[in-house]
């Protein structure tokens, strides 16, 4: 039967699923598959959550939509004082939107109009999403960009340390090098509104930013008033181990994007910003159609619910050290394999050549029935997001499979 969907979406596998529990999604010929994709680092408390679930059911029989502009409905509130205290220190008033990239967006347009500066820096390796604004944020891939010019401009790009570099602290300090030279050449301090930086390169490759690295950064903004933004859509709500992954360099951002992880999966994002910083965001400047969604609202409560529950992150370091270990006992000999890295479950096994890491995702796929991707500009990296919710049997089940597929490719 010919499709009527549209051609535009790269697709990583064929299966065709109609339900999710947990880790696992059944296809519709029966199948069940092991899901550490999760949604691109979504379905944080797993596919269909019951907790999840019942909060959504209620919701919809009381509202399913109250417009933000024109009302203010119950759940509103009560999730912004819950992301409050979840936070780092200091955010403390919150918007909310339905997308990563929608937040990352909005995080640059409120920066403008608290600073009144035009210009914004990003790292190299980046991922801020895909619309025009964001995209010229986005240099983890040419792809994403090409055959899209002009994309607006403004933005301009520091390097970010390189993790396969020999000496580590070295490129951390020609990165913040070159984030000085860049502030001496083409966007002076006072022409520039934020500085944006993912804790953890996503699309780019799973790349860790090391500590000194994100406090050089969060220095230099302070220094020169310019905002810092922690963009962690894909790193927030327990993904790196700890609620939000800023907390592992121990910096306090000005301003913080969430989404993905934040609802299970229902469409919602938020930003987060200092009470000082938000009250310069001109009344109208900024807004849209459904965000804070009352569904949205119900599900990111009923999320945090679980992922701020006793021992859940705990779950979230010791299934990533298992799957750390795992992984860099397999490949330790394994001349194909560069590094093993990842924080929290948040980990890469990077490869040398992009053709081997598909090879192995699709052994997995089809022999292991483990769900994988990819990820880094040369896609050589392999990606392992599992649901946060994951076991330690599903873990060895997936090293066993991965062992499988670097056995036979
Ligand atoms: C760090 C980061 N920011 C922003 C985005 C964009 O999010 P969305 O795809 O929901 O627009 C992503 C998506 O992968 C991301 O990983």
């Amino acid at each position: 039967m010919a499709s009527h969907l549209s051609d535009v979406w790269f697709s990583v596998t064929d299966l065709q699923v109609v339900s999710g529990k947990g880790s696992w999604v059944t296809t519709a010929d029966g199948g069940e598959y092991l899901d550490f994709a999760a949604g691109i680092a979504v379905n944080s408390t797993g596919h269909c959550h019951p907790h999840v679930v019942a909060a959504i059911q209620r919701q919809a029989e009381r509202f399913i939509h109250a417009q933000v502009n024109v009302y203010r409905h119950d759940l509103l509130e009560p999730l912004a004082a819950r992301l409050a205290e979840l936070t780092p220190d200091g955010i403390e008033r919150f918007f909310y939107a339905n997308s990563g990239a929608e937040i990352t967006e909005a995080a640059i347009k409120l920066a403008k109009q608290a600073t009144k500066r035009p210009n914004v820096i990003v790292f190299s390796g980046s991922f801020h999403g895909r619309t025009h604004l964001t995209m010229a944020m986005t240099t983890s891939k040419a792809g994403y960009r090409a055959g899209h010019a002009p994309v607006p401009s403004g933005i301009f790009v520091a390097p970010f340390p390189d993790p396969l570099a020999p000496d580590q602290d070295a490129g951390v300090d020609h990165a913040l090098r070159g984030l000085d030279h860049l502030l001496a050449s083409q966007t002076a301090p006072a022409e520039t509104a934020a500085m944006i930086i993912e804790p953890v390169l996503g699309e780019g490759g799973y790349v860790p930013a090391p500590e000194r690295f994100i406090q050089g950064i969060a220095e230099r903004c302070a220094a020169h008033n310019i905002l810092f933004v922690a963009d962690e859509v894909q790193t927030g709500f327990g993904r790196t181990g700890e609620m939000f992954a800023v907390a592992h360099a121990g910096v306090e951002p000005d301003v913080l994007c969430m989404a993905k992880g934040i609802a299970s999966g229902f469409p919602f994002s938020a930003l987060g910003a200092r009470a000082e910083v938000m009250a310069r965001w001109p009344k109208g400047s900024h807004g849209g159609t459904y965000g804070g969604n009352p569904i949205g609202c119900a599900a990111a409560l009923a999320s945090i619910d679980v992922i701020a529950a006793p021992g859940f992150l705990d779950n979230v370091r010791a299934r990533g050290q298992q799957l750390v270990a795992g992984l860099t006992k397999l490949t330790a000999s394994d001349s194909r394999v560069h590094q093993v890295r990842g924080v929290g479950l948040m980990v890469a096994t990077e490869f040398a050549d992009a053709a081997v890491v598909e090879a192995v995702r699709v052994h997995c796929l089809e022999h292991g029935k483990l769900v994988l991707m990819n990820a880094g500009t040369y896609g050589t990296v392999l990606r392992w997001m599992p649901p946060l919710v994951v076991d330690e049997h599903e873990i060895s089940l997936a090293l066993d499979a991965f062992a499988d597929a670097l056995q036979s490719v």
